[in-house]
């Protein structure tokens, strides 16, 4: 069995790439893990994710433990198997979804207990019911059980909820236990003040974990303030650990926090918005919805070679979007998908020629002539 391993292969500035090693298989990072909640990254089957590029994709604790449950998935023989995806997966804790989703929220120093947002039955989750579904699942990157604090909060909050995060990390990590193959990673917490960062930082290496996470980000403070914590968060973190930016983000987002020495991300953007009409390109956004692509015979970049734009014209894609048409959503998450793998792989690949910095020029210049 493959031990869980990270090697750097090269550095640029603070920027790394290198590869997670997994009993699953192997994650070229810098990485960007697709988001499949429901045991479904939406509109695509999963030979069509693994071909836009993705080696990981992540799931949800929240979502699963809801519905179909942890339990109904392991008697069918894991998650894996269940959705017909056979390299690694990493499934977050629930705290989060709990805090964003959830209704009747009761938190304590043992856990939260919640009502479901499907159809209102009673939950409880806690460090060790999430290591427990977790392992149900079979996740392979499985995330110690966090707080996230609702913005706007008090410096004093925020605090109050990095240091319950901070002992539920700890009980995460007893829980855990010892899995070889799989993975467990700490989350840092801390809102956007350094001190509270450092903190974090410092709790979570001293219990100890395969890879940390950067949480508690993107949740509304504007790029602004994420890249300023991301100026000094990873560097605060173990240098040979992977380091996992949660819930992020846009493109922009996605090369300023790699830049910044960010290993791993997740978001739904690309698939989300695929399926509401929003492209994203090398020269930004394109709304297919908008009248101006009515008669354009070309297809949404000419220089992507996915199968939206291979295939077919704006004008097909605008017309499908307006009909309601399933291909629709189908066709626009594969070319953000692929977008987004390809973006990575440009990144991987000047990380490793040391030519960060152009590539970095390059893409914020593209962007900056806009869709053309
Ligand atoms: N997803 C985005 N941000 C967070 C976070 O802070 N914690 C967890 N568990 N998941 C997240
Ligand atoms: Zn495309």
């Amino acid at each position: 069995m493959t031990r869980f391993s990270f090697a750097v292969t090269a550095t640029d500035g603070k920027a790394r790439s290198g590869v997670i090693s997994t009993a699953r298989g192997e994650i070229r990072t810098p990485a960007f893990m697709p988001v499949g909640t429901a045991a479904t990254v939406k509109a695509m089957l999963p030979e069509s994710v693994r071909a836009t590029g993705a080696d990981i994709l992540l799931g949800n604790t929240y979502h699963l433990m809801l519905r179909p449950s942890a339990e109904r998935i392991a008697r069918l023989g894991g998650l894996h198997k269940f959705m017909n995806w056979e390299r690694p997966i990493l499934t977050d804790s629930g705290g989060f979804q709990v805090m964003s989703l959830a209704s009747l929220r009761k938190l304590t120093e043992e856990g939260v207990t919640f009502s479901s947002h499907i159809d209102g039955s009673k939950h409880h989750l806690s460090p060790e019911r999430s290591m427990e579904i977790q392992k149900l699942l079979g996740s392979d990157i499985v995330m110690a059980f966090d707080e996230c604090p609702a913005l706007p909060a008090t410096e004093e909050a925020v605090a109050k909820s990095m240091r319950l995060s901070m002992r539920w990390a700890q009980r995460s990590r007893d829980a855990f236990g010892d899995r070889p193959g799989h993975a467990l990673f700490g989350i840092m917490q801390g809102g956007v003040t350094r001190a509270l960062r450092e903190e974090s930082a410092e709790a979570l290496t001293a219990i100890g974990f395969d890879g940390y996470a950067v949480g508690g980000l993107a949740v509304g403070e504007g790029q602004e303030a994420m890249f300023s914590v991301l100026d000094y968060a990873p560097g605060c973190l173990p240098e040979e650990r992977p380091r996992y930016l949660m819930g992020v983000g846009k493109p922009d987002d996605i090369v300023g926090a790699v830049e910044r020495g960010i290993d791993m991300m997740d978001c739904v953007l690309p698939s989300r918005s695929g399926r509401t009409g929003q492209a994203w390109t090398r020269r930004g956004q394109i709304n297919i919805k908008n009248a101006r692509h009515m008669d354009d015979p070309r297809p949404l970049d000419e220089a992507c070679t996915c199968p939206a734009c291979r295939n077919y014209s704006r004008a097909y894609l605008h017309h499908v979007f307006r009909a309601q048409e399933m291909i629709s959503g189908m066709l626009l998450t594969w070319h953000n998908l692929h977008y987004y793998q390809e973006l990575m792989a440009g990144l991987r690949a000047a990380i490793a020629a040391g030519q960060l910095s152009d590539f970095v020029a390059q893409f914020h210049a593209l962007r900056a002539e806009g869709d053309i």
